[in-house]
């Protein structure tokens, strides 16, 4: 299917799901306001890909981050909530990404991508 909807509201603050798109593996996470805090705080400096948060999402869906779930590096699929930047961790070859999929230390060389997608409501969103 080129595009897919997805109804987000049965997920938790914190929780990230895999859903799947065009054969990719999708994250969904509903960022908590630390993840954002944080995210929204960090200096581009400090960043190998650098972006703000703010191109990361959508303006006034911050909770929300979509990105296609393959590491940057050779693609496999990192592990949530870990890491030293309480993001994901690749374990593959020890990829470090932050809470807005920015990545912070190891080989990938650049953020986790974004599919394009819009919302359609508040919680319902189309990939793709
Ligand atoms: Fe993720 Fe190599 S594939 S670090």
């Amino acid at each position: 299917l080129a595009s897919i909807e997805f109804e987000m509201s049965g997920i938790e603050e914190g929780q990230t799901v895999t859903i799947m798109w065009r054969g990719l593996p999708v994250f969904v996470r509903h960022r908590t306001a630390e993840n954002i805090t944080i995210a929204k705080d960090t200096p581009l400096a400090d960043l190998k890909d650098p972006e703000p948060d703010a191109s990361r999402v959508k303006e006034g869906h911050e909770q929300w981050l979509i990105m296609i779930a393959n590491c940057t590096h050779l693609g496999c699929i990192p592990v949530g909530d870990s890491g030293d930047f309480g993001g994901w961790f690749c374990p593959c070859h020890g990829s470090h990404y932050d809470t807005a999929g920015r990545i912070r230390k190891g080989p990938a060389p650049k953020n986790l991508v974004l599919p394009p997608y819009d919302f359609v409501s508040d919680t319902l969103v189309q990939i793709g």
